[in-house]
């Protein structure tokens, strides 16, 4: 469903060129949970920039369904961009709006009738197990709270892809692992596919069925999890 092929970024500043991302490819499936694991600074929160087209590659070709996003401008890109959901490591809430306001907000942006808006929050409240913080404000929730809303407001225009970048990098390990049953459930009801970028092996070893290490820009391997920790371990 994603193919990436040849993705390459440089950024250019005053100090020189960087090549953050170095003839990258990779194929993700639909239906996929899969992760991308590496150290920081290695590419990954740049890669991600590149598939949400929030940066624009150098070179190389990301295929969603067989279109080549990298090609799309106005309205075809819009389009694009809202069948690709993500989440952060710092939530990205909107602190002036309460919960349910914060996840009515891109229903609002796509143009939804307010009705139809709200009865689509009451479903993503109780998908995300929030229905009781509605007119609750950020400000007052947890890390794993807080992480909920925005993995329903990343739902709100039923996308066809979650990208989570580092997702549960800011929680502690129990609240990890219930926001990865969240994903791994939002995979098998809705199914969506799910890119999960980490630096932690064990966020991958919980969900993902597929990895790739990424180093210095480059993947250095690829393949089903199950796989790739047979091969740490025999390191
Ligand atoms: N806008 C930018 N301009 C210049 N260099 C950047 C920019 N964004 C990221 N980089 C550099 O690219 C490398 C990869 O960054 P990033 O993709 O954020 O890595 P990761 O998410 O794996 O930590 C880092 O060395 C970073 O300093
Ligand atoms: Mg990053």
């Amino acid at each position: 469903m994603i193919k990436i092929q040849n993705l390459t970024k440089i950024y250019h500043s005053d100090h020189g060129d960087f090549l953050a991302l170095d003839h990258v490819n990779l194929d993700i499936k639909k239906g996929d949970i899969y992760g991308v694991i590496g150290l920081s600074g290695a590419g990954k929160s740049t890669l991600v920039r590149c598939i949400n087209l929030l940066e624009k590659p150098t070179a190389g070709n990301i295929l969603i369904d067989g279109e080549d996003i990298t090609l799309m401008n106005g309205p075809e890109l819009r389009k694009t961009r809202q069948s690709l959901g993500m989440i952060f490591q710092d939530f990205n809430l909107l602190m002036q709006k309460n919960v349910f306001q914060n996840i009515k907000f891109p229903l609002e942006i796509a143009g939804f009738d307010s009705k139809a808006a709200d009865a689509r929050v009451q479903e993503l409240l109780k998908l995300v197990g929030l229905e009781d913080k509605a007119n609750s404000y950020p400000a007052k929730l947890s890390g794993g709270q807080k992480q909920r809303v925005a993995i329903a407001r990343a739902l709100a225009n039923q996308p066809k892809v979650l990208l989570c970048d580092e997702a549960t990098s800011a929680l502690d390990p129990v609240t990890t692992l219930s926001i990865l049953e969240l994903l791994k459930s939002i995979n098998i009801r809705l199914g969506v596919t799910i890119i999960i970028i980490t630096h932690e092996m064990k966020v991958v070893e919980a969900i993902c069925n597929r990895v790739a290490v990424i180093e210095s820009a480059k993947i250095v391997k690829d393949g089903l999890t199950a796989d790739l920790i047979n091969h740490f371990e025999g390191e």
